[in-house]
This record gives C-alpha cells, structure tokens and sequence, in this order.
C-alpha cells in the first residue's frame, strides 16, 4: 500500500515560545522567510503525500490561511507586476494537494491528536509529522526516506536519532533488535524515560509511517507521561502485534521546539538563503569577532 496521506498534529499551545505564541501558532515561526509547517508540508510533499490533515485547535487560523489563496495580496501583486512574489505565493501548495483541518478541542497529547484524524483516514498507512522537528535531509527528504523503506517492509516506521545520554526524558526512545544497520526492527518503545532507565540513546523524531491498526492501540492507551495519551505507548502495544521499524534517517535534524535549536536552524538556514547567504556570513563574522 502507498502512503498519500499526513497527519500535522498543530494544537500544541507552544508555551516555550510565550509571548511570541501567545497570538501566532509557533508552527507559523519563520526559518528566515518560510514557517516551520511549510517545511513540515514540502518534507511530505517530497514523499509523495498528496492530502494533508492538520490537527487544530481555535488559535491556530493562521495555517489554514496561509495554504489557502489569498485573493487580496495575490491581485494586489498581480497589479504591480511583481510576478516572482506571486509565483511563491501561489506555490506555497502545488496543483492537487488537498488540505482538511480537524479540531482537537483540548490539548490531551499527541496520541490524542492522531486519534483526533481517525474519520479521516479508512484502512490505510498515514504519515504523522511534527513541524516543531525541521529535518534537512538533503538529497531526500526524512520522509522520503521513510517511505521508501515502507514500501519494501508494509511495517510502521518511526525516524530515530542519537541523543545526549542526559536527554531521554525529552524524547521516545527505541530498544532496536540489531545495531549492525541504520534500519532496524524495534524491541520496546518508552515515552521520555529518566537517563538511568532508557533502553538506548535512540531517541525519535516528528516523523513517523504508522499502519491504521495503531487505532485500535489509540483508543485502548491510558494517559501517560505529562498525563497526556502518548502515540510512543501506543505504538509499544502495536509492537506486540506487528513490526515497527526504526530508521536512522540521513539528514540533519533541528529541534525548532527548543529556543536554541530554533536559533540554530535559522542560523543554517539563512547561511544558504540564495538572498542573505553572503551578508549574512559576513555579520557572522563580525559577531563572532565580538564573541571572542
Ligand atoms: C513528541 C513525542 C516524543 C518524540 C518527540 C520528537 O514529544 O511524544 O516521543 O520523541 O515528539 O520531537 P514532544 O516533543 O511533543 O514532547
């Protein structure tokens, strides 16, 4: 079966970006001149999805405005010839992508918010990804790359990478069955466990192919960590019945949930931005010059 559908859990409150998420979505924050969700959205686009689903709460209007048209700003710079703009613009979502937005109506966790698509999805895999984890994959997308690995296996499928020993409770982490190969078949899944008890230092990121069999796991999951449902225990109960693969993906991951990592991605970013490239490597310099 192919993956064509996506999942973009977008209810989060964002309370580490307070006061800047107080009114705006943080998946709207920019990366030089892009939000975050519109990288998320070009990640699955890249991977073949064609139908996107966000999971919304009331605060989050801006995204759905921002993949529909705006007939204002379009018109207006249409009339002053500026056709490159409105190029982007328009290109923001290609030809034959569909959107649907669903309502989570109180934030009770991740695994909630998939639940959330479930009427929207029948009997086939979907992809969740979190915008809050900007994945430059390079050559090929971290979905992309996941995808093409669904396509031989028909198993789900979570992204993993090396975390710090001390940082577990920030993420789920995996117990993989062989450490010879970048895929491998996961053993055990815990959400955020203390450093002393996690099972590896393989922690997952916003990408995941799930089989619709995690459903049934969905609704039968208790609240866990932070007393939210959690997609990683759902995902425990669906090891116990199919294969969950793990892939080490090939790419650079920034953790736009976190100040710093978002400081460090628009760093990255901007340092090869066609239009700021250059000026912006020389003010590097300068700061680091004042830094020393
Ligand atoms: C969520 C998941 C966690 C995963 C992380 C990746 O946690 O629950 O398993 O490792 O995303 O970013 P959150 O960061 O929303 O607390």
């Amino acid at each position: 079966m192919k993956v064509t559908k996506a999942i973009f859990p977008v209810a989060g409150l964002g309370t580490r970006f307070l006061p800047a998420t107080k009114a705006n979505p943080k998946e709207m924050m920019p990366i030089v001149d892009k939000p975050l969700i519109q990288y998320a959205v070009e990640d699955a686009l890249a991977a073949g999805i064609t139908e996107l689903i966000f999971v919304t709460s009331s605060s989050k209007r801006a995204i759905e405005d921002h993949f529909d048209s705006n007939f204002e700003l379009e018109a207006n710079l249409f009339d002053r010839g500026k056709h490159d703009l409105l190029e982007l613009v328009q290109g923001i979502l290609p030809a034959g992508i569909s959107c649907a937005y669903i309502r989570q109506k109180s934030p009770q966790g991740l695994g909630h918010a998939v639940l959330c698509a479930k009427q929207l999805l029948s009997s086939e895999p979907f992809a969740v990804v979190l915008a809050d984890d900007l994945i430059d994959g390079g050559q090929q997308s971290c979905l992309q790359q996941m995808v093409t690995v669904f396509e031989q296996t028909q198993a789900s499928i979570v992204a993993v990478e090396k975390i710090a020993p001390a940082d577990t409770k920030k993420y789920g982490v995996v117990e993989i069955e062989s450490t010879s190969s970048h895929i491998a078949k996961i053993a055990g899944i815990v959400e955020k466990p203390e450093p002393a008890v996690a099972p590896s230092n393989l922690g997952v990121v916003g990408r995941y192919i799930l089989t619709p069999a995690i459903f049934d796991m969905l609704e039968n999951t208790a609240k866990g960590s932070g007393g939210e449902i959690q997609l990683t225990d759902a995902i425990a109960k669906l090891l116990k019945k199919e294969t969950v693969m793990a892939l080490q993906f090939k790419g650079k991951r920034y953790d736009c949930g976190s100040k710093l990592g978002y400081l460090e991605a628009t760093i990255a970013y901007a340092l090869k931005h066609p239009e700021v490239a250059g000026d912006f490597q020389a003010l590097l310099r300068e700061f680091a010059q004042c830094v020393n």
